[in-house]
Order: C-alpha cells, then structure tokens, then sequence
C-alpha cells in the first residue's frame, strides 16, 4: 500500500493529482490534511465512489497554528513508517492586491509561508530516516518577478522557491534519499482562478497541469515549470531590464 500524505488536500490541484495516483493503482492509502472538514469529506464521498478500494485518513487543522501542523505531523509519522510521496499544496492569493488589509496580508504570509517552512522542517527530519521519500511543493510562476498585480502573493512564492532551493542543497551534501521537487504553475483553471475564468481568461487546466505534476514527481524533477511554455515566457520576463519591465502593464 503507498502512503501519499498531501496538505491542502481540497485544492484543485491537489484533487487532480490524487485522481491520477488513484487510477495508476488503487493499493494507495491518502492522508489528507485540509482546513474545511465539510468541503473535504465532500470530495471524499465522491472520490471513493470512482475509487472503492482507495483508502483515507484526514486531518482537519488550522494552518495558521505551527503546533497543530507539528502535532499532525507528529501524528502522521507515528503511524506510519513509510510516507512514499507528499505534496504540499496549500496556498491563498487575494484577487486585488492594491487593497489588500494588514490582516489579509498576515494571512496570506501564515498559510503561503509560514506553513509550507515549518511543513517542509517538521517533515525532513522524519522523512530523511526513510529509504525514499519524493516530496513536491507547489510554488509559482508569480515568485519569479515582483509584478504590480500580485507581488505580495509572488513574494510568498519567492519565499517558498529560496526556501526548497535550500533545503534541495541540504539534501545533495546530507547525500538523503528525499527527493525534493518544486512546481512553478502558471495560471490554471482552479478554485483559486475563478474570477479570471469568469473574466474569460483561457487558462491551463488543472488536468494537464496535474499530469505534470505527477510526472515531474515520479522523474525525480528538481523544479517542473507547468505548462511547460511558461519555463520560457518567465526566462525571457526575469531578463527585461526594468526601464523597459516598468513600461508593461503585464
Ligand atoms: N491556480 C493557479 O493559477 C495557480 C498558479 C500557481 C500556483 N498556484 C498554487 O497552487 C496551489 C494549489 O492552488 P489551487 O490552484 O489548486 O487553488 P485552490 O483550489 O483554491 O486550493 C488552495 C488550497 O489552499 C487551501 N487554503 C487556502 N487558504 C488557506 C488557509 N488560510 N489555511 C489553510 N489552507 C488554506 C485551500 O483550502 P480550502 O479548500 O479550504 O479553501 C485549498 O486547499 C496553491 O499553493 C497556489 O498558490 C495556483
């Protein structure tokens, strides 16, 4: 049985990428950790109608509490000796930034930052005495240049791209058999993107986007930019001098 462990299990993202897990075999036990009891037993109930002999655990935590988050995880290992894959994918974006309230932004920092660096640590330490271990961290495209429509929200994923780069290097000398994998999305079709589909912005689905994911996962990908094109279109935004990048309203 594979122990697939995944934080923000409600996400879109997330959900897609444990309908792929759950037709490669249906030996996988989830252990989902999520904030809303009801939006997740929800989902559950339909999941387990198209996969009967997938198995689950939840957690239903506060995000915003490292204690309860060390605690789960505390929890998790205890009863589990081997996690096979995790994927953290929690993650909150406001649609204007340019009113965003102090508390909105303390917020946005909690679950972007604050829970995906005390995750990744709390998690390490356990996963490092494994024999494999293949984690993925979902990031974004946004970290990789401060843009007038969301640099707080970029900045968190900035955050989280510095934060598994690091712990990436700590890995290569500790020689640890964790594998360790940062997702860069574009934009795509979720719960998050709503108001943009709805503007009639085409965007990437979460499908394809979740295909990639679990691929880049099972190559060993150290960052997997999906869809792919954005690797270039970021290249190319990263390289525009600010005299001409500050004349875009991109
Ligand atoms: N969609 C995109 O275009 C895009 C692009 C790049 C990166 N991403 C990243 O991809 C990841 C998955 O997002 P998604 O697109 O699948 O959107 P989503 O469906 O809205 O998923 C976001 C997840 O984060 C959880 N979450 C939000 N705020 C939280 C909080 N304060 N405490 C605890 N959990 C919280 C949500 O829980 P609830 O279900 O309870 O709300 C949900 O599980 C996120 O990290 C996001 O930043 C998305």
């Amino acid at each position: 049985m594979r122990n697939i462990l995944i934080f923000g299990a409600t996400s879109s993202m997330a959900q897609a990428c444990m309908h792929l897990w759950a037709q490669q075999s249906d030996a996988v036990n989830f252990i989902c950790v999520a904030r809303d009891s009801q939006k997740l037993q929800d989902q559950l109930i339909d999941f387990q109608i198209r996969f009967p002999n997938v198995e689950f655990e939840t957690y239903v935590i506060d995000f915003s509490c490292n204690e309860a988050l060390i605690k789960c995880i505390d929890a998790i290992c205890l009863r589990h000796r081997q996690l096979d894959q995790i994927l953290l994918a929690q993650g909150s974006m406001y649609n204007s930034e340019e009113s965003l309230t102090a508390m909105q932004l303390r917020s946005m920092i909690d679950v972007n930052v604050s829970s995906i660096a005390v995750t990744l640590n709390a998690l390490y330490s356990k996963l490092s005495k494994q024999e494999s271990a293949q984690v993925a961290v979902i990031g974004s495209v946004a970290g990789d240049r401060g843009r007038k429509a969301n640099y707080a929200y970029g900045a968190t994923k900035a955050f989280v791209e510095c934060y598994v780069e690091g712990l990436q290097h700590r890995i290569a000398l500790e020689n640890s058999n964790v594998q360790l994998c940062l997702v860069k999305p574009g934009p795509t079709a979720t719960a998050m993107t709503m108001h943009l589909t709805e503007q009639g912005k085409k965007l990437a689905s979460v499908e394809m986007v979740a295909a990639e994911i679990v691929k880049g996962m099972e190559q060993g990908k150290r960052v997997i930019y999906t869809p792919k094109i954005w690797k270039i279109i970021m290249l190319v935004i990263r390289h525009i001098p600010f005299f001409l990048f500050k004349k875009l309203d991109i």
